[in-house]
């Protein structure tokens, strides 16, 4: 007779895995010979209350199991004790002939218990017999087996909550990314943008001021010659025929009439390139990173003066008219370069919006003198677009900058939806869906300020931004 138990502990009190196999479990391993008498058994079992069952050898062979439940159920019987405790084992095993249940150790706890339990109601109870590599035979409880499979399910769910909460946490990483890389990915296009118009403004500045400066001196000159012209004819007024042919062909009193208004407007000209040289060096503010304390107003001009050619849709040959309420704002401590991306943004969505039809309604909160309405057509009167641009102070010394359009309006859902990066409504190709997200990220994370947005469908849309007159960060 041998009695070993390879782990007495619970199966409740064993650190268990989700892959853990028979081997893990407590193992009886109480082997007879079943040539003994029957109240061997008896003893033995009365010894060890615990002892689920015996196992049966012949001449060190395995023969079979007799468990606890089925021995006690068989003695309760009138005449079985008097009957099997002097005889052999052997004889009372082949009256229980009992089907034996039995695994190889390295069977997982979850698959043993799943087939165990499909075992009939009357043996689902009865102890299982585990095989080791080595071909030796032990027992395992059944309610350990239970206990067992039970730490393995709870370990399950919250092996699966775990995860769970871990794919949240990768859902959210990947949304900041997602943030991160469109932040990015509109700081580069900016600077790539601002890089380019910086570039263009300097290599137009030289010649323009080539230009501008001897354009003095030419206009100087040429007064001085045209006045020696005159005194010539003044003084000579009947001059070779050579000389009056040639008067006559050059068309000499207009000249002398035109070349100072042709002068002047190359003058003008000129003063327009310096000004546009200078909004876009405005615009481009390499400086960007640098905090400054500007004048909003030029900001916005000179983003307009950028969209310029945007203003005008060649198609209907009908121009979007900009409507400028400039209030009188302090100079504003700010990122100009970043505020100037998103006057660039707001104003291009209201190009867009204006280019993709216009709404029946007025300005969104535009005054009523600002519908421009256009007569002669059949069906009624109709509006011109138009993009209404006011700044005020307001009595929390907040800079207050009003974008409104007369487009067709934002549905509630994209409402919603559109400070979303990434959101866009516009065909694939045209919208990268991040502009007023990158604005968002400006205006309120960077400036400390604040962006909404009003619309009514089939009115327009106007986009507020509130700046404190210092920025916060
Ligand atoms: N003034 C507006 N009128 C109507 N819809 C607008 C207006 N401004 C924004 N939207 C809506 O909000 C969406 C998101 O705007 P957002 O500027 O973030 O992206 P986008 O203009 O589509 O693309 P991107 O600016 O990156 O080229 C737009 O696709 C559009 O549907
Ligand atoms: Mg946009």
């Amino acid at each position: 007779m041998r009695l070993t138990t390879r782990s007495m502990t619970d199966a409740s009190e064993l650190s268990l895995q989700l892959d853990s196999t028979l081997q893990e479990l407590p193992v009886w391993e109480l082997e007879i010979e079943q040539h003994l008498p029957g109240n061997t058994l008896l003893r033995l079992f009365e010894q060890e209350p615990l002892l689920p069952g015996i196992i049966l050898i012949q001449n060190q062979e395995f023969v079979g199991m007799i468990s606890r439940r089925r021995f006690f159920e068989y003695m309760s019987r009138p005449y079985s004790l008097g009957l099997f405790s002097l005889r052999p084992i052997a004889n009372l095993y082949t009256f229980l002939q009992t089907q034996l249940c039995i695994f190889s150790e390295d069977t997982l706890i979850v698959a043993a218990n799943q087939l165990a339990l499909k075992r009939s109601p009357e043996l689902v109870y009865e102890p299982i017999l585990v095989k080791s590599k080595s071909g030796n035979y032990g027992i395992v409880d059944f309610h350990q087996l239970l206990l067992a499979n039970a730490q393995i399910h709870a370990l399950t769910l919250t092996q699966l909550q775990r995860v769970e909460e871990q794919s949240q946490l990768a859902k959210a990483g990947f949304r900041d990314l997602k943030q991160n890389y469109s932040r990015l990915l509109q700081n580069e296009k900016m600077a790539a943008l601002g890089q380019l118009v910086a570039g263009i403004a300097h290599e137009v500045n030289n010649p323009i001021n080539f230009i501008a400066g001897n354009l003095v001196h030419a206009t100087n000159y040429i007064h001085d010659l045209l006045n020696v012209i005159s005194l010539y004819r003044q003084h000579y007024p009947e001059a070779v025929a050579e000389i009056e042919t040639a008067i006559a062909q050059t068309d000499l009193d207009f000249i002398t009439e035109d070349i100072p208004k042709l002068l002047t407007s190359m003058q003008t000209g000129c003063e327009r390139i310096e000004e546009i040289v200078r909004s876009l060096r405005n615009f481009s503010r390499l400086d960007e990173s640098a905090r400054k304390t500007v004048n909003i107003h030029e900001g916005i001009d000179s983003t307009l003066l950028i969209l310029h050619s945007r203003l005008k849709n060649h198609k209907t040959d009908q121009s979007i008219s900009i409507i400028k309420e400039y209030g009188n704002l302090p100079p504003v401590d700010c990122y100009p370069g970043l505020l100037n991306q998103v006057f660039m943004n707001l104003l291009a969505n209201a190009i867009d919006a204006l280019e993709a039809g216009i709404g029946n309604g007025e300005l969104a909160v535009g005054k009523e003198s600002h519908c421009i309405t256009e007569s002669g057509l059949s069906n009624g009167k109709r509006l011109r677009p138009q993009i209404l641009i006011q700044t005020t102070i307001t009595d929390e010394q907040q800079v207050m900058i009003r974008i409104a359009d007369n487009g067709p309006g934002i549905p509630e859902d994209v409402q919603q939806r559109m400070f979303d990066p990434f959101f866009t409504t516009k065909p694939v190709g045209q919208g990268t869906g991040l502009g007023l997200s990158i604005c968002y990220q400006i205006i309120v994370e960077k400036h400390g300020g604040q962006l909404s947005c009003v619309s009514t469908v089939g009115q327009g849309t106007e986009l507020i931004i509130k700046l404190p007159v210092t920025a916060l960060r």
